[in-house]
C-alpha cells in the first residue's frame, strides 16, 4: 500500500520566524496520521522549522539543492547541509527551477541521483507546457523528463522516489487538471516507471498531482487509482487550508 503523501511547496514565502509560526499553527491540529505531511519550506528556513518540529507530525522537505558534496559553487547548498538539519524530502527539478533558473534534464537527474545517495527522498516534479498539451505532446514530454531525470536508479529506489505531475498550465494559474486528465498522466508515469525500472518499482513509486489543488477540489484528485498525493503551493501557505488538504479523507 502507498502511503498518501500531501506536500507544500512553499516556493519564496515566509521568513524563518513567519515558518515558525505557521508550523506551530498546523501543529495545533490533529492530522490523520494515514497521510504523510510535509512542508517544503525555503533553504533560509529550515534551521528554524527544524528547531520547532520535535514530536510533530510534519515531514520536513526543501526545495532545490545542488548535487555536489562541497566546493565552489557560490549560492548553493549541499546534500550534506541539508542532511544535518534531518530534511527528509527535496524537490527537484520544479518547473520554475526549469523555467526561470534554466535547470536542464541532465543537472536534475544529478541532483536525484545525489538526493538518494544522501539518504533522502526526492520529489522530481515533472510536466508539460500549454502548447506542448494543446499540441497532443504530452505523453512525449513527461516520458521524456522521466527517462532522462530517472536515469540509472534501481528498483528499490521508487520505494523513496516521488514524482510529481504538474501541468506548468495549472501551476498558480487557478486552472486545475481534471481529476480523469490527473490520473490519466499518473497512470502513465506508472506505465512508464514499469516499463523502465520493473512492476515493483512502478507498484512503489508514489505519484502525486500538484497545480493549483485546494481544499474543495483535493478529495476528487486524491479519489484517483493512480494519484497518490498532492503537491501544493498556494493553499499550503495558510494552516487551515494546509490542514483541510492533510485531512481530505475525513470528511468523507
Ligand atoms: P500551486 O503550485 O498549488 O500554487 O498551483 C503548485 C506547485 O507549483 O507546486
Amino acid at each position: 500500500m502507498r502511503k498518501p503523501i500531501i506536500a507544500g511547496n512553499w516556493k519564496m514565502n515566509k521568513t524563518p520566524y513567519q515558518a515558525q509560526v505557521l508550523v506551530k499553527q498546523i501543529d495545533e491540529y490533529e492530522l490523520d496520521p494515514a497521510v504523510e505531511a510535509v512542508v517544503c519550506v525555503p533553504a533560509i528556513d529550515l534551521q528554524a522549522v527544524n528547531e520547532v518540529l520535535d514530536g510533530s507530525q510534519l515531514h520536513l522537505g526543501a526545495q532545490n539543492m545542488y548535487f555536489e558534496d562541497h566546493g565552489a559553487f557560490t549560492g548553493e547548498i549541499s546534500p550534506a547541509m541539508l542532511k544535518d538539519l534531518e530534511v527528509e524530502y527535496v524537490i527537484i527539478g520544479h518547473s520554475e527551477r526549469r523555467e526561470i533558473f534554466k535547470e536542464d534534464d541532465a543537472l536534475i537527474q544529478k541532483k536525484v541521483a545525489a538526493v538518494l545517495a544522501n539518504g533522502m527522498k526526492p520529489i522530481l516534479c515533472v510536466g508539460e507546457t500549454l502548447e506542448e498539451r494543446v499540441a497532443g505532446e504530452e505523453e512525449d514530454k513527461v516520458r521524456g523528463q522521466l527517462l532522462k531525470d530517472l536515469e540509472g536508479l534501481k528498483p528499490e529506489d521508487f520505494e523513496k522516489v516521488v514524482i510529481a505531475y504538474e501541468p506548468i498550465w495549472a501551476i498558480g494559474t487557478g486552472k486545475t487538471a481534471s481529476a480523469d486528465d490527473a490520473e490519466a498522466m499518473a497512470a502513465f508515469i506508472r506505465k512508464t516507471v514499469g516499463e523502465t525500472f520493473g512492476k515493483e518499482a512502478a507498484e512503489r513509486v508514489r505519484i502525486q498531482y500538484g497545480g493549483s489543488v485546494k481544499p474543495d477540489n483535493v478529495r476528487e484528485i486524491m479519489s484517483m487509482d493512480d494519484v497518490d498525493g498532492a503537491l501544493v503551493g498556494g493553499a499550503s501557505l495558510e494552516a487551515p487550508s494546509f490542514i483541510s488538504l492533510v485531512n481530505y479523507r475525513e470528511d468523507l
